[in-house]
């Protein structure tokens, strides 16, 4: 399995239909990924094997901290330790990470808890409908 940086246009096409395939209404249009991926402090990587992407994430980089805004795996893909490749690659790097995942989503809290992350906050109705959002972090010290 390799990690590979998201780069270019083609790259943006390719992460848009993995990204609509796992979010669906929620996923991110193609003009906001193809946004994302040419800003300065975003960094994504696919993650591949023999050529075929399984999964994704993407990094916001606040100088201070990281910020995992998306990761995802293809449903067929999961639970063979793929997510955990991803994050470990953001945890190579001496920062702390953090992020926002909604309380309903049990799967991704999990998943965040077993990679060493902690809940340290809520944001209360942070979602379009009104779910609150669970604020974790990666603490390297
Ligand atoms: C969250 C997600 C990225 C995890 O990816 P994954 O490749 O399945 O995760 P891994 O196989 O690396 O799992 C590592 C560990 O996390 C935990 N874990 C992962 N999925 C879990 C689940 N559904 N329930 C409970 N624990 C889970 C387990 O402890 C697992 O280790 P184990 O398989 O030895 O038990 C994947 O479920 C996903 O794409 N979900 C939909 C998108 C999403 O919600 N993204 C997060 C919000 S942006």
């Amino acid at each position: 399995m390799i990690l590979e940086k998201i780069v270019n246009k083609d790259d943006a096409n390719k992460l848009f239909y993995i990204e609509k395939k796992i979010f669906k209404n929620e996923a991110y249009s193609l003009k906001q990924i193809e946004e994302i991926i040419f800003m300065e402090n975003y960094t994504s990587y696919f993650i591949k094997e023999k050529d075929i992407i399984s999964g994704y994430i993407i990094i916001f980089d606040n100088s201070e901290a990281f910020e995992i805004m998306k990761i995802g795996v293809l449903e067929e893909n999961r639970k063979t330790g793929i997510g955990k490749k991803l994050i470990n690659k953001i945890k190579e790097k001496e920062k702390n990470i953090f992020l926002e995942v909604r309380e309903t989503n049990i799967s991704a809290v999990s998943f965040y808890l077993a990679n060493d992350f902690k809940k340290v906050g809520i944001r209360k109705n942070y979602y379009n409908n009104k779910e609150n959002a669970i604020l974790m972090l990666f603490s390297k010290k």
